[in-house]
């Protein structure tokens, strides 16, 4: 029989890398905590409909990259026809009318299980937060600060940094307007956090680019600006770019074609169209963060990939990462709440590429990995309850030791031998003559310095290395 491999575009995570992932995990929770964000969950598929409306149709993501299928209405309409059938049993004898009317509703639940629903494995995170927000009208707790750590499905062309599936960690700000959620401190304080997590990750050459798209309307003024600049080039461009000229001219700035660049390069820019409150909001979210001393660049050719963008939007990149340069990428989603049949729900956040993230760091594996404290070797039978009962007691120790456990049919030299391989620094004998002194040998691998350790010490010693 064939062998089955991974799906294209998606990879296993294994260790020693995940202790690289933990790592990054650990640090941005930490980070999270310290700004007062929590965290939410939200399913890994949605409506299609959701991100349709929310990331919008015109937009790579959702008119090329989505897992979308059909799927059965099902579950419910099952327990509706078997309900029925029971009642049309239990009321075998009564009259043709009643008979009548189940068999038609019957009838119709049955062609109701059938009507399809259009699923789609989540291409972003924002669309399924707000929907959440939206849902359980959390507008009643004022400002909400969320973030989300999970895979993400984009059927893109494979290539380093660029998976189908890939994890994002993601965060945002939403609330109604009364709590704060339009303020350029937000902004400010969403870009001073993502700089302090790099920070704390230990990335450390990295630039944010920064932009504002304006408000919806700007958008009115940009767009007829550049369906008019696009007019006389446009029929040199790309076939995706001549649909977008009609439809969503900004999604130009999308292409990817090298030689669409020359004429993108000379259409007009959208920090031309800002209107004042979109120009002040701006100019605040710069004021506060060289107060705060968070380094950017102004790149107003930066319009992000998602329609839901308005005012500012930035991305970090990293040179280490070639292509792919960008690690995360986020902005302001002032109508997002709206399109999706919410209240007012102004709100801004980012996804950082966890994949991207991980392949940025300078930390090595072996810096993130914990390697056992202690190996415990069993030597001889009836010897392994009394090594379990010693790694249990090491094991829920409060010294926060990590404890590896051995067999006893394991001779001694091969006890040594896997001590070495799991990279134990110590290794602990338990053989007959131990237990009976209830005192140890305990042998530091790297030194080959033995000592008997009384058992009460045991932890305390491993411990202090
Ligand atoms: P995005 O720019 O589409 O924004 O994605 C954010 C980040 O996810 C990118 O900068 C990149 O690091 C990573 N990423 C995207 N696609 C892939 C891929 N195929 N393989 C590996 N990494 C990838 C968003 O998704 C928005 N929801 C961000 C946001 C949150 N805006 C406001 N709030």
């Amino acid at each position: 029989m064939g062998k089955i491999n991974a799906v294209r575009g998606t990879r296993d995570l294994l260790p020693p890398d995940t202790a690289l992932w933990n790592f990054v995990e650990d640090t941005v929770r930490d980070v999270f905590r310290a700004y007062n964000f929590q965290e939410i969950r939200t399913p890994i598929f949605e409506s299609t409909e959701l991100f349709a409306r929310g990331v919008g149709e015109e937009t790579d993501i959702v008119s090329k990259e989505m897992y979308t299928w059909e799927d059965r209405a099902g579950k419910a309409s099952d327990q509706l026809l078997e309900m029925l059938e029971n009642i049309r049993e239990t009321l075998g004898g009564s009259t043709e009318e009643t008979l009548k009317y189940i068999s038609s509703s019957k009838a119709q639940i049955e062609a109701e299980k059938w009507k399809a629903q259009s699923l789609t494995l989540r291409p972003e995170n924002t669309a399924g937060i707000v929907r959440a927000y939206i849902e359980h009208k959390m507008w009643d707790r004022g400002l909400n600060k969320f973030f989300s750590i999970g895979p993400m499905f984009r059927r893109e062309r494979p290539q380093k940094g660029r998976y189908r599936q890939f994890y994002q960690i993601d965060a945002e700000i939403i609330g109604p307007p009364s709590a704060g959620s339009e303020s350029p401190a937000r902004d400010a304080e969403i870009l001073e956090l993502l700089a302090t997590l790099l920070d704390r990750v230990g990335i450390k050459d990295w630039t944010l680019e920064l932009n504002s798209v304006g408000c919806p309307n700007d958008r009115v003024k940009f767009n007829e600006a550049l369906r008019k600049a696009l007019e006389p080039v446009v029929n040199k461009m790309c076939a995706d770019c001549q649909r977008r000229a009609t439809t969503n001219p900004l999604r130009v700035f999308d292409c990817k074609v090298p030689e669409d660049q020359p004429i993108i390069e000379k259409l007009p820019r959208i920090s031309h169209f800002l209107d004042e409150p979109c120009s002040k909001h701006f100019e605040e979210v710069k004021g506060i963060l060289k107060a705060v001393g968070v380094d950017f660049v102004e790149n107003d050719r930066l319009v992000r990939g998602l329609d839901y963008y308005t005012r500012t939007a930035f991305e970090f990149t990293h040179g280490a990462l070639g292509a792919q340069k960008a690690i995360l990428g986020g902005g302001r989603y002032d109508g997002l709440s709206e399109a999706l049949g919410g209240p007012a729900a102004p709100g801004i956040g980012f996804a950082i590429g966890e994949d991207r993230l991980v392949l940025s760091l300078s930390k090595s594996t072996e810096e993130a990995t914990r390697t056992p404290d202690v190996y415990i070797a069993p030597l001889g039978e009836g010897m392994n309850r009394e090594a379990a009962r010693l790694a249990r007691e090491l094991r829920r120790s409060e010294k926060d030791l990590v404890v590896e456990l051995g067999d006893e049919s394991f001779r001694l030299k091969k006890s040594f031998e896997a001590a070495d391989k799991v990279k134990a620094r110590y290794i602990l004998i338990v053989g007959e003559n131990e237990v009976k002194a209830d005192a140890f040998a305990l042998k530091h691998l790297a030194s080959g310095k033995q000592v008997t350790v009384p058992r009460a010490e045991l932890a305390a010693r491993i411990s202090s290395k």
